[in-house]
């Protein structure tokens, strides 16, 4: 990735971290094209940032990835990014039996699937460029899992797999493989609880130290902000079972503080 002057295209560039990232990299001189299902939030963006544009796309419809893809192809020829961003995050109570099993679905669906998607859809674009990027975001739970969004956690564990996969099969081409994995920000991914916790890494702060890290990313192709290294390397730093019991018991409680204040865990607000 060039610090400007690339073409990048982020799902789920609407909101949140996807935003952020979005409008960090047009203001240093990027073509910044963003995509999501919602319209009206991805058109409120580019009219704030005049220069950038917007698609729309579902990345959990096969059907529908493939035709964005070929519309990417068509309207940005020179498309050398792409930031697999979009994702969702619900609870889940594995107790509750087999019967439903639709927040599972939905959410292999749309992080884990719809990343394998735009990726295979927009590869041959890419690998046609003299210098492209492919950047996955994972999560710091992709190395510490919390019990109360056990799918969510599991694709993101598979999205850092993949990335290494993706990686390797990349080595001899022009395209360089690069995998986000952020600590706990304050976004609306979880409602606007989330958005709201003092405990979250506040959004501004977290883009600033990405985009510091982006303009020279280290051996290995993790981008790691400071907050979320003690997560990434408690296995091979023997601190796996001291964190997994305390990060799980602080994630209890802050559901329970959730559902005191009436927010459902389980599904985001409307927009
Ligand atoms: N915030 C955190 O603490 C945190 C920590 C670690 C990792 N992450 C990861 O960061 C990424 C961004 O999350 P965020 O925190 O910025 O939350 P967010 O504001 O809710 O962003 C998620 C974005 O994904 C898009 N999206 C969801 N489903 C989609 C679909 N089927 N097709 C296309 N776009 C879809 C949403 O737009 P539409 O609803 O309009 O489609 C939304 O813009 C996610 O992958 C998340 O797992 C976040």
């Amino acid at each position: 990735m060039k610090p400007t002057g690339d073409t990048v295209l982020i799902t789920g560039g609407g909101s949140g971290i996807g935003r952020g990232l979005a409008e960090a990299l047009h203001k240093v001189g990027n073509q910044v094209i963003i995509a999501g299902r919602r319209r009206s939030i991805l058109e409120d963006v580019a009219r704030a940032n005049p220069g950038m544009r917007f698609l729309t796309v579902d990345v959990e419809n096969r059907d529908n990835a493939r035709r964005f893809g070929a519309e990417v192809k068509a309207q940005f020829p020179a498309l050398n990014v792409l930031i697999n961003n979009a994702g969702i995050m619900k609870s889940e109570n594995l107790k509750s039996g087999v019967e439903d099993l639709s927040i599972a679905e939905e959410t292999v669906a749309i992080n884990l699937l719809g990343t394998f998607r735009i990726t295979a859809a927009l590869m041959p674009l890419l690998l046609a460029q003299p210098k492209a990027t492919i950047m996955t975001v994972s999560s710091g739970l992709a190395f510490v899992p919390i019990h109360t969004s056990p799918s969510y956690c599991a694709t993101k564990a598979a999205i850092h797999s993949w990335t290494q996969s993706l990686r390797y099969q990349l080595r001899d081409t022009p395209v360089e493989v690069l995998e986000i994995a952020p600590p706990y920000v304050q976004t609306e991914l979880m409602g606007r609880f989330q958005a709201e916790d003092p405990n979250a890494m506040p959004l501004a702060d977290f883009i600033a130290e990405t985009m510091a890290l982006l303009n020279n990313p280290p051996p290995g192709g993790e981008i790691l902000v400071e907050r979320v290294r003690s997560r990434r390397f408690a296995e091979r730093d023997g601190k796996y079972d001291e964190f997994y019991e305390q990060w799980n018991s602080y994630a209890a409680r802050r559901q329970a503080e959730r559902a005191a204040k009436g927010y459902d865990a389980s599904r985001k607000p409307a927009a």
